[in-house]
């Protein structure tokens, strides 16, 4: 992933870590190695939605959270023009590294502007980090044009919910009562999203919210490294022999609904959305 990320930072320490326990207090990175290597499924799954934003050699398509670029790639052999956008310089300066002739840059989903409007923006597996979704959604409809659309997907309301909740009750178990109240993510449903898109003036065309049980790479620590890779934040002053414990906890405690036939699945839920920026005509306004 990618994303562009809100981050929450803690500024307190943990009371029962003793004085000399080491603590993780570092600041979140993206490591494009783990993401490329171990949750390469991210934008794998990202390329059907391709298929339904349908890029047209006639538009200039913004990548949302474009993480490593492999979908800004993919967009780009389509359309006129695409420039990928993400919150995290490292997994830019992978994108970059990688594909050379895309333009890519460092911003904010929450509040970016563009000189020049998009006809599509395209966004896949990031807005669910973006607490503050109506700076999003209102960024969104600035840098459209008149009739510009949005192709959305990401996680939806009960995404993760599984592992998250083991995640909760083993920190708080530990006492990391803080850490297990972290707000990290933005799971809405479609009717919560719809409502917020149609108040800021978009017409929403398509809204879905399914199930889609993710299949993570390692069958040894699939959960454990799912966690290392997206939940991190949770671990903010928390000891590092804490860490390690409650990962592999986790993982064992959602063993019942997670381990199918030796393979670990992350209860992944998902929201898809089109929706238009409507033309301010009288007749839009009836
Ligand atoms: C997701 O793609 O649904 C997701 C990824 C990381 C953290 C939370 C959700």
């Amino acid at each position: 992933m990618k994303k562009l990320l809100n981050k929450t930072h803690f500024s307190y320490t943990h009371s029962l870590a003793s004085i000399g326990e080491k603590m993780n207090n570092t600041t979140t990175k993206w490591n494009p190695k783990l993401y490329n290597d171990k949750h390469s499924f991210v934008y794998n799954y990202g390329e059907d939605l391709i298929n339904l934003l349908d890029p047209k050699r006639d538009e200039r398509i913004l990548d949302l959270g474009c993480g490593s670029g492999q979908l800004t790639f993919k967009i780009n052999e389509l359309a006129k023009e695409v420039i990928g956008i993400d919150k995290s310089p490292e997994m830019i300066q992978d994108a970059k590294s990688k594909y050379k002739n895309i333009e890519f840059q460092v911003a904010d989903a929450s509040n970016f502007m563009f000189n020049e409007k998009f006809d599509v923006i395209f966004s896949n597996a990031t807005l669910h980090w973006v607490t503050d979704y109506k700076g999003a959604i209102e960024s969104m409809f600035n840098n459209l044009n008149p009739n510009g659309k949005i192709v959305l997907e990401f996680g939806g309301k009960g995404n993760v919910q599984t592992i998250v909740n083991q995640l909760r009750n083993s920190l708080a178990k530990r006492e990391y009562l803080e850490q297990s109240e972290l707000k990290l993510w933005y799971f809405p449903s479609i009717a919560e999203y719809s409502t917020e898109l149609e108040s800021k003036g978009f017409r929403v065309i398509m809204a879905q919210h399914f199930d889609r049980p993710t299949e993570l790479a390692d069958e040894n620590s699939g959960i454990k490294d799912w966690i290392s890779m997206f939940g991190n934040d949770f671990f903010k002053n928390v000891t590092t022999n804490h860490i390690e414990e409650i990962k592999s906890e986790v993982q064992e405690m959602v063993k019942s609904e997670c381990l199918i036939d030796g393979k670990w699945f992350a209860d992944y839920k998902r929201i898809r959305v089109i929706a238009i920026k409507k033309n301010k005509t009288l007749a839009n306004n009836v």
